[in-house]
This record gives C-alpha cells, sequence and structure tokens, in this order.
C-alpha cells in the first residue's frame, strides 16, 4: 500500500470536512479553486495559449463563470446536455469535443449554434455531413475540428495524409467552417511512467498534431486551431511551438491521479468526498458511509501500481486508504502505529478521479476560509446525452 504523503494539508482537509452539515458531500474549498483557475491562466497566457476548460470535470455554472472571468476563450463540452446548460448560463463559446451522431442530436446542436459560436470535432466525414446539411437547412454557422489519434485509440484519424484528407473533404462542405485540428493526449496519463516520460509523450503528441495543422495550411486550407490538452499534460503541452489551445478538465479541482502525475500537490486538491466513520471492527480498518455512489470505482489514471480508491484524512492527521468498496460502504485502511478514527468522526477524502465523483452529487457545499458560503446545484450532472 502506498500512503501519499499529505505533507502540511491534514488540517485544511480537516476543516472541510468539519464544514459539512451531512455526509456523504461534495464540499469545495473555494480559496483552492480559484488559485488553480488563475494558476493555469496565467502559465498558459505567459506562453501565448488560450484555455478551454473542459467543465466535464465541474459541470458548475459558477465554475466555468470564473474559468470564463479568468480569460478563458470558450468551455469544452462532452455532451449536449453539458452545453445546453452553459449556453443557457451566458457562456457563448462551446467545443463539443464528441462527434454528435444522429437526428435527434443534429438538431439540438445546429439550435445551440443558433445561440452561441460552436464547434465540434469528428473523426469522420459520415459525422460532418448531416451536421453541414443541418446547419444550411436552418441557416446557421457552425465550426470543425478534425480529432487526430495521437496515441489514446480512441477517437481519431493518423495525423499525417489521412487527417489531412479528411480536414479537405470536410472543408468542402456547406454552411460550417473547418478551423483546425484536436488532439487529446490522455495515453500519457497511464504510459508515462516518469516526469520525462510524461514530457516526451506529451510532446510527441502535440508535435505531430501540429504538423499536421501545418501540412493542410500549406495545402491551402485555413487551420488557425491547434487545440491539445489535458491537466497531467498541460505544463508540456502549453510549450509545444504552434499549439494555439490547452483544454484542462480536471486542474479546477485535481484529485489522487493528478497528484500522482505531478501535475498538482495536495495543496491545489480543491475538492473533496466528505464522509463520516460508522463502524471499525477490525485493527486499522474503519467503514465510511460513502461507497461507490459516492466515490466510484474509478482506479487511478495511471501506470503506477494502485489497486485503492482514494486517500482518507482524518481530523488528527491520519491518511490511510480505501481498500473496498461496496456501493454505500467504504472501508479505509489505516497503517499499523497509526490511530484510526472512531465511529462519529469525519474524514475528507480524495479521490482517484474527481469527474465522475462530481457527476454523482446532487449540491456541492461551497467553503471558503473554512466557513460554508454557498451550496452549489452540480446544474449539468446526469445529462449523458
Ligand atoms: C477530449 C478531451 N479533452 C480534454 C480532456 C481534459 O482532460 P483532463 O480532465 O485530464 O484535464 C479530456 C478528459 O477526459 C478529454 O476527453
Amino acid at each position: 500500500m502506498t500512503t501519499t504523503v499529505l505533507d502540511t494539508q491534514t488540517e485544511r482537509l480537516a476543516t472541510l470536512a468539519a464544514c459539512s452539515g451531512d455526509t456523504p458531500d461534495l464540499v469545495i474549498d473555494l480559496g483552492a479553486l480559484q488559485t488553480n483557475v488563475d494558476r493555469i491562466a496565467a502559465a498558459a497566457a505567459a506562453h501565448g495559449v488560450g484555455v478551454r476548460p473542459h467543465i466535464k470535470t465541474h459541470k458548475l455554472i459558477q465554475v466555468a463563470r470564473m474559468q470564463m472571468n479568468a480569460g478563458a476563450v470558450g468551455i469544452q463540452v462532452a455532451k449536449l446536455g453539458e452545453a445546453e446548460v452553459m449556453v443557457e448560463a451566458g457562456i457563448l463559446d462551446v467545443l463539443v469535443g464528441y462527434p454528435i451522431v444522429g437526428k435527434a442530436k443534429v438538431e439540438r446542436l445546429v439550435g445551440l449554434a443558433e445561440l452561441a459560436r460552436v464547434t465540434v470535432s469528428l473523426d469522420a466525414l459520415e459525422v460532418a455531413r448531416p451536421i453541414a446539411e443541418a446547419a444550411e437547412r436552418r441557416g446557421v454557422e457552425l465550426n470543425f475540428l478534425i480529432e487526430i489519434d495521437t496515441g489514446l485509440s480512441r477517437i481519431g484519424v493518423p495525423p499525417g495524409e489521412e487527417a489531412i484528407g479528411l480536414a479537405e473533404q470536410v472543408a468542402a462542405l456547406p454552411a460550417t467552417h473547418l478551423i483546425g485540428v484536436l488532439t487529446h493526449e490522455g495515453h500519457a496519463y497511464t504510459r508515462a511512467g516518469s516526469e520525462e516520460e510524461l514530457r516526451t509523450i506529451t510532446r510527441e503528441a502535440c508535435e505531430r498534431t501540429v504538423a499536421t495543422a501545418r501540412e493542410l495550411r500549406a495545402r491551402g486550407t485555413a487551420a488557425p486551431v491547434i487545440s491539445v490538452g489535458s491537466s497531467g499534460t498541460f505544463r508540456f503541452a502549453i510549450e509545444v511551438d504552434g499549439v494555439t489551445e490547452v483544454r484542462p478538465g480536471t486542474y479546477v479541482f485535481n484529485d489522487r491521479t493528478q497528484i500522482g502525475l505531478g501535475a498538482a500537490t495536495p495543496a491545489d486538491v480543491a475538492a473533496v468526498v466528505v464522509a463520516t466513520v460508522v463502524s471499525g471492527h477490525r485493527a486499522g480498518e474503519v467503514v465510511l458511509d460513502a461507497g461507490s455512489k459516492a466515490l466510484t470505482s474509478d482506479r487511478m489514471i495511471s501506470n503506477s501500481v494502485s489497486d485503492t480508491f482514494g486517500l482518507v484524512a482524518a481530523d488528527d492527521g491520519s491518511v490511510g486508504e480505501i481498500v473496498r468498496l461496496s456501493e454505500e460502504h467504504a472501508v479505509a485502511s489505516f497503517p499499523q502505529g497509526v490511530k484510526a478514527p472512531g465511529v462519529g468522526e469525519r474524514v475528507a477524502i480524495i479521490p482517484n478521479h474527481i469527474c465522475p465523483v462530481v457527476n454523482l452529487f446532487e449540491k456541492a457545499t461551497v467553503t471558503l476560509d473554512g466557513a460554508v458560503v454557498d451550496r452549489w446545484p452540480v446544474a449539468a450532472r446526469g445529462l449523458l446525452r
């Protein structure tokens, strides 16, 4: 079992835990959140790169507004439902970073383009064509980005000739504008075994994306946007010459994966799940009232070996890990010699992967300097379409 040192953060985490009215609860540290938003904005600006945060992490209108106020060029979503919530809230530049397929979704996408500047990424002409036809029919304009697979083996065409060929075909479609290329170098999370490897994998993915866009431009297609990114690779992606936009998501809250990748420290964790100890009959183990329905059963997204489900910080500074989960129970284990918390005591949990965790909560408790200042509805939670 590896126990990440929480440094001087256990006191802050205990304060967050004490702020919750009832558990399990999602508790946000507004100060840390603002610091994260500002830090990424400043680092990108220093490199002349735009930030387009992926709002799937927080699904909160209030956080999207903080990001826009900090200078984001727009937002990215994965789901049309997320886009609809954000456009309704007045965020008027949205990248739908997911292929929109099927009549119902195409109509909603084009409807959004009547209200906001909308861009959609895709990797096939069969996806682009019905969107262009619908846009032409309704008299709206829409932007396309070609998604390039730089190693994640998920969505995307290979960089180079194939991507350029598709981009040229998409550029010829009516009512729509091919504005560039996009990649998500998420494979760096699981492939990199060191800081140096993370840098190398990120640079290679970004450079191949830039090279493809430059070749496309050289052949006469305007492709001003080169969009890359994730929170784990952000610090290396902004250094790549030619990148115009980065799309980190998790950085607003951070999690155990980001700490493991060296993209964040425990001080940068801005959202925790607060739970209460409800049982404890085995030495070094306690049961918490937050199971997989509050924490998910996601593992760390990394190549390091960890089969536990989150870090647990108790009131008195003890740190343990969640070793077993069922729907409404988490079993937290504390190392020998460390005092486990007793029944009724609160703990703060740093989840392995915060994004799906937020999606499980109706509301978040918002705290500033140890006091509750608001409760935010997770406005886009559960919007899977
Ligand atoms: C296409 C795409 N872009 C950007 C991101 C943001 O990455 P992260 O949440 O790791 O910052 C993701 C994450 O899933 C993604 O799928």
